[in-house]
This record gives C-alpha cells, sequence and structure tokens, in this order.
C-alpha cells in the first residue's frame, strides 16, 4: 500500500471515531477470538489503523488472570517484535462476568466508564464498539446485556455479529427482529468473512471497472458457473456444531452466496454501500428456492488412518447431516436465465482451494467447433490469482490449437504484496463506518428464503447423503453431476501450467 493509500485510511478512521474508541470482545476467552479478533486488531494497531486513544476490553465467563489472558491473546500473532506485543498489551485488559446477569453489566459499564475517564475521553467521543465472538445460544442475551447495561449516550455504539445468523428463515427473521429492537440497523456490523477476503472484494472493481468483462457475465456467453470451496480437514472437534448446521448452512447458504451475489448482481446504482447491497438484495431476490433434484449430498466415511464423520465421538451414529453438497441455484432475470450456477462445497476433500469458475459457451459452428471451452477461474485462496483459459496457435510452423491462459497470480505480478486477513479488513470497515462488505438483514432474508425449503426436506426426510472416502474429490457421483448441469471438461487439449510445452 503506498503512503497515500495508509493516510486516507487513517483520515477515514479518525473522522469516523473522533480519534477514540473502546472495543469490547464478548467471548475473550474463546477460539474465535484469539484466533481472528485480536489478531486482526493488533494488527490494525500495528500499522497505525486504529484511532490514537484506543482500548480493548476483553469480556467473557472464564476467570482468567492478566498472564493467562495475555496467553490467549498473543498466541496467534504473527510476525510481531516484543515491543509491538508490549505496545498492544498496555492497551488492553480483561473483565470476567456472566452473560445473563445484571451485575456483571453493570460492573463491565463501571470499568469501561473509569478507563474513559483516565483516558481524557470528553462526551461524544466515548465510543463503543462490542464485538460478539460468542456461540449463537447466547447472542441475544448478551445485545440484550450490553443494550441495557453498557451502550453509551455520551459517543456512539456499534455491534459486530458473526454467523451463524440463524438456522433458517424463521429462526433468521426472529434473531433479526430481536437484534433490531435492541440496536438500529445502521449499529450492526454482520460479519460474513468471505466479504473481506482480496479475491471477494476484488470482484465489483473486476467486472464494472472493465468493460470486457462485465457484457461477457450474462447467459449469451456463459455455459455454467462453478463456485467451490473445498477443504483437506475433516469436522473433527467440531462434530457437535456442524451435525446441526450442516455443509450448507455452515459455508453455503452464508460465505458462497455471497460470492455468487457479487458475480451476478447487476451494477449498483453508485458507489456507496447501501447501493452495493440493495444490488445484491436485488439479485438474491431473483433466486429460485434450491430443489432437491437439483442437489446433490455427501457425508465422508473412513480412509486409512484418516477417520469417518460419523466415528466423532460428538456426532450420532446415524447422523445423515451432509459434509459435503453440490446444489444448482438458477436466477430468474434476463441477465442469467438459464444459466447453472452451481455451487461445491466440503470437508475431508482432496486439497484446499476456493475458486469461482465462469465457463463459456462453445464456440458453435465454423473452423473452430471443436476448440474447447474458455473458462474464467478467480482462485479466492490459496495463492489469489485470476485466469483465463485461452485457445491459442501454438507457437511455431503448426496450425494446432493448445488450450492456454492469460494468468494473474498475485504474489508474481505484485511486488512488495502483503494482503491482510478478512477479519482486519473488516474490522478496519467497521472503524471507517463502512458497510458495503457486511450483511444486511433484508440480505439475510433473501438468502435464507433460496435455501429453507431445501435444508427443511433434508432435516425432515432425513436424506441419505452418498458416502465419499475421506481426502478424494467428493461423491462418485460427482462428475456426472456438473456434467447434467452442462459442466464440459476438456481432456483431450493438453492444459500445462505454470510452463507449458508446445512439442506435444
Ligand atoms: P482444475 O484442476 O482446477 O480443475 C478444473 C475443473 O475440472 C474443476 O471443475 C475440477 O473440479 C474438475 N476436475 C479436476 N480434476 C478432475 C478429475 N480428476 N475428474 C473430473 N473433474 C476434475 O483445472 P484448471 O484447468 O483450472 O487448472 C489446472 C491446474 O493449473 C490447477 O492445479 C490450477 O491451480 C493450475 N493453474 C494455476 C494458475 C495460477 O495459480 N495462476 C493458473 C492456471 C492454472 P473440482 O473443482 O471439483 O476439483
Ligand atoms: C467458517 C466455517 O465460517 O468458514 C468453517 O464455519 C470453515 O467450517 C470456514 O472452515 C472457512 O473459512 P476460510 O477463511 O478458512 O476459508
Amino acid at each position: 500500500m503506498s503512503a497515500t493509500d495508509i493516510q486516507q485510511l487513517k483520515d477515514q478512521v479518525h473522522e469516523n471515531m473522533q480519534g477514540a474508541v473502546t472495543i469490547v470482545v464478548l467471548g475473550a476467552s474463546g477460539d474465535l477470538a484469539g484466533k481472528k479478533t485480536y489478531p486482526a486488531i493488533f494488527s490494525l494497531l500495528r500499522n497505525g489503523l486504529m484511532p490514537e486513544n484506543v482500548h480493548i476490553t476483553g469480556y467473557a465467563r472464564s476467570k482468567l488472570d492478566r498472564n493467562e489472558y495475555v496467553k490467549r491473546i498473543t498466541a496467534h500473532l504473527k510476525d510481531a517484535s516484543e515491543e509491538q506485543k508490549n505496545k498492544f498489551l498496555e492497551v488492553t485488559d480483561y473483565v470476567s462476568g456472566q452473560y445473563d446477569q445484571d451485575d456483571s453489566w453493570k460492573s463491565l459499564n463501571e470499568h469501561l466508564d473509569k478507563l474513559e475517564e483516565k483516558r481524557g475521553l470528553k462526551e461524544g467521543r466515548r465510543n463503543r464498539v462490542f464485538y460478539m465472538a460468542l456461540p449463537p445460544s447466547v447472542f441475544v442475551t448478551v445485545a440484550r446485556g450490553l443494550r441495557k447495561f453498557v451502550y453509551t449516550d455520551k459517543g456512539h455504539n456499534r455491534i459486530v455479529v458473526e454467523k451463524p445468523f440463524g438456522k433458517d428463515l424463521e429462526s433468521s427473521t426472529e434473531l433479526a427482529k430481536d437484534l433490531g429492537e435492541l440496536f438500529k440497523e445502521e449499529e450492526i456490523y454482520r460479519i460474513d468473512h468471505y466479504l473481506g477476503k482480496e479475491m471477494v472484494k476484488n470482484i465489483l472493481p473486476l467486472r464494472f471497472a472493465n468493460m470486457i468483462l462485465d457484457p461477457t457475465f450474462c447467459n449469451k456467453t456463459v455455459d455454467n458457473v462453478q463456485i467451490t470451496l473445498k477443504e483437506p480437514f475433516g469436522t473433527e472437534g467440531r462434530g457437535g456444531y456442524f451435525d446441526e448446521y450442516n455443509i450448507i448452512r455452515d459455508v453455503m447458504q452464508n460465505h458462497l452466496l455471497q460470492v455468487m451475489s457479487l458475480i451476478a448482481m447487476d451494477k449498483p446504482a453508485g458507489n456507496d454501500p447501501e447501493s452495493t447491497r440493495d444490488a445484491k438484495v436485488k439479485l438474491l431476490r431473483k433466486v429460485k428456492p434450491i430443489d432437491i433434484k437439483d442437489t446433490l449430498l455427501g457425508q465422508y466415511v473412513a480412509n486409512g488412518d484418516k477417520p469417518g464423520y460419523k466415528d466423532d465421538d460428538t456426532v450420532p451414529n446415524d447422523s445423515v447431516s451432509p459434509t459435503f453438497a453440490a446444489l444448482v441455484l438458477y436466477v430468474d432475470n434476463d441477465r442469467w436465465r438459464g444459466v447453472p450456477f452451481i455451487m461445491k462445497a466440503g470437508k475431508a476433500l482432496d486439497t484446499a482451494k476456493v475458486d469461482v469458475r465462469l465457463q463459456f459457451r462453445d464456440v458453435e459452428e465454423g473452423l473452430f467447433k471443436q476448440a474447447a471451452r474458455n473458462e474464467l477461474v478467480l482462485r479466492i485462496q490459496p495463492g489469489e490469482a485470476i485466469y483465463y483459459k485461452l485457445n491459442n496457435k501454438s507457437p511455431g510452423l503448426t496450425y494446432r490449437q493448445i488450450v492456454t491462459d492469460l494468468d494473474l497470480t498475485y504474489k508474481d505480478r505484485y511486488k512488495d504484496m502483503s494482503i491482510p486477513d478478512a477479519y482486519e479488513t473488516l474490522i478496519l470497515d467497521v472503524m471507517r463506518s463502512d458497510h458495503s462488505n457486511f450483511v444486511r438483514d433484508d440480505e439475510l432474508d433473501a438468502a435464507w428464503r433460496i435455501f429453507t425449503p431445501l435444508l427443511h426436506k433434508i432435516d425432515r426426510e432425513k436424506i441419505q447423503p452418498k458416502p465419499y472416502p475421506y481426502g478424494s474429490r467428493g461423491p462418485q457421483e460427482l462428475d456426472d453431476f456438473v456434467t447434467r448441469y452442462g459442466f464440459k471438461r476438456d481432456t483431450k487439449a493438453p492444459y500445462e501450467w505454470p510452463v507449458q510445452s508446445v512439442g506435444k
């Protein structure tokens, strides 16, 4: 980032926070806080992207002494010098208390008041950000306690909430209603951390700042779109949570649907955050609820020394919870009518990758009718890259065509590149009061409408998922499934990457 970019961000943070903030991390003793929230805050602080007068108070039920607290919140700080850590530790402390007791919240509030006094914060600058790194079972109880006893009228308040936002349309609506009675929509920042990922943030500029791209994002040129999330590890240790939520609620209704809506939405009417969110909602409302016949569900089984999903003690022996799903979504508008959006996600697969693949239509007639299909791939992780698979004349005397690519691999192209963690970007956005990369309540509603009938059917009818071995590409039915929706994998044309031999 250039010095000008950094200064611009600093100015935005300063302007929006009047130079001061107290961040209260609820659930500070937990996994998410230790792995994501604290490292992100630390990194922003180290880069000078927090307000000058900042304090972070951790809050949770565990009775942690200072040493234990410090150990937990510094365990995941990467490349941090002792000096940087000490600077961070100077501005953080921990309060232990209950989530459902008025006295606990009153004590927390007194603690924060005293700190603000000591830090010399005048009225108007006593801003508070409540970061909920908590399980969904206590969301509303905590939000109530905060609203009643810790909400400030001497500055502004923000509440950051983490998924899951309900389990279906009904529970999500109830959660939205409960939260909406306590905090104003502009005070709520619902995190979907995929919206903080570099390549996901790049989708809108890539589409709408390039005249050669967006006009091709439509049913006249695109045959099918695949959005894939593969993880090479199982649900070990999270079986209890996962069994209730399954892969569809865990990563598809939220992360992958966010990616899909950015790929498919029309150009936002303006460049303010609400216009982007309006465009997403407009698109989501045109997506039809998923039909069970357009799905393939899987569950991993043991393979060698790798355990099966049901080998986890916290998973019931008769669980039918899918750990893999391929689902097809259709958008009922002029731009996309007829194009299948194939979403695939799974645990315990052969590799780690998240990408979007737009596969273009065949050349229909003439000399190049046999050509392989073009593909535009946006690799979200690991290793951000955009590549366009094209047909090209093989260099030399031959007229043979080969499949090759225009390749923008970030690490090769961008010097001194440093890509922040998604949480760092999103917490910075909270400081800048920018809601673009957060989920709005009506967006959630539209998202759940697409998935709820399918989820209810799976739960009610206990639909048996197909088994697949740990470490495989998924159920053996997968290749036929994607073929059925138009995906063509070209196996004739030799495609090699990164260096191609033209002698073949
Ligand atoms: P991929 O290997 O990513 O796969 C392309 C498609 O074919 C995916 O839909 C994939 O399904 C499917 N597929 C993969 N293996 C099989 C199989 N055995 N049977 C049936 N279907 C299969 O192909 P690409 O052509 O995009 O890339 C080839 C390689 O080159 C990749 O390793 C890629 O990372 C690399 N590459 C890297 C670039 C970069 O880093 N800049 C640029 C270009 C290429 P599924 O999604 O289920 O796996
Ligand atoms: C979380 C899911 O929301 O996203 C996890 O609960 C999943 O199951 C994770 O592993 C994936 O996020 P990332 O950033 O590691 O791709």
